[in-house]
């Protein structure tokens, strides 16, 4: 996601500082940025979190982590679920940095649920270990997610759908559920809309989803 420096960045940030996790030194047991502890659940690339926002809202019973690498993209983000229309979400914190580092942040077997909504296709052959759903990137979710534990993928495109399809695979990880066109299946009343899925839908794209067991 592409954006123009935001003014006044680091202080937008700093006025959220009560929702944000700073990159952990080592790695933590997510349940000790939370009052209680919930099943876990982590957005990795949340953009201006929508998703987030919503989700935690609707799931109160479990606690949310968003994480997001463009520091003027999760200033958005932050400002959302800091001005939440009912109250600000006490489930959700929002954590600015790459999902390479994860293992370095989060301990093992830590995470019940990633949702990857709308990743960056990176088309280009040469650029594919840079797609979230690379191989090398699910194995480092295996380490974080629980045993049992769930990964969920949307997207609009269908060649990053197909590429995630044979990276699970490899990986020996077997797809559940899985559809070409989420708002047309069974699981679309349930669905909280992104961003990019409100843009992608709007102009008639149909929307790609799996579900993955670890
Ligand atoms: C295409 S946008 C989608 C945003 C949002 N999920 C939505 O659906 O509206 C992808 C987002 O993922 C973030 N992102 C990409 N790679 C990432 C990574 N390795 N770690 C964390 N965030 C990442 C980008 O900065 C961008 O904000």
């Amino acid at each position: 996601m592409r954006m123009r420096r935001k003014k006044h960045g680091a202080e937008r940030i700093a006025a959220c500082a009560e929702i944000l996790i700073s990159p952990p030194t080592e790695a933590s047991d997510p349940q000790t940025y939370f009052a209680m502890p919930h099943s876990l659940h982590l957005e990795i690339g949340c953009g201006k979190g929508d998703f987030a926002v919503g989700m935690a809202a609707k799931y109160p019973e479990n606690n949310w982590i968003a994480m997001e690498r463009v520091s003027d993209v999760a200033c958005l983000a932050l400002e959302k679920a800091m001005n939440a229309k009912d109250s600000r979400p006490d489930n959700l914190r929002f954590l600015i940095g790459d999902a390479k580092n994860l293992t370095e942040w989060l301990i093992p077997h830590s995470v019940d649920c990633l949702y990857l909504n709308f990743s960056d296709p990176w088309p280009k052959k040469g650029y594919a270990k840079r797609r979230l759903t690379h191989q090398g990137f699910l194995e480092l979710y295996r380490t974080v997610i629980k045993p049992g534990g769930m990964l969920k993928l949307k997207t609009d495109n269908e060649s990053l759908f197909d590429f995630s399809l044979e990276q699970f695979a490899v990986c020996g990880l077997s797809v559940e559920w899985q559809t070409r066109d989420l708002h047309r299946s069974d699981k679309a009343s349930d669905n909280i809309m992104t961003e990019y899925e409100r843009n992608f839908s709007e102009k008639g794209q149909v929307i790609y989803s799996a579900w993955v067991r670890f």
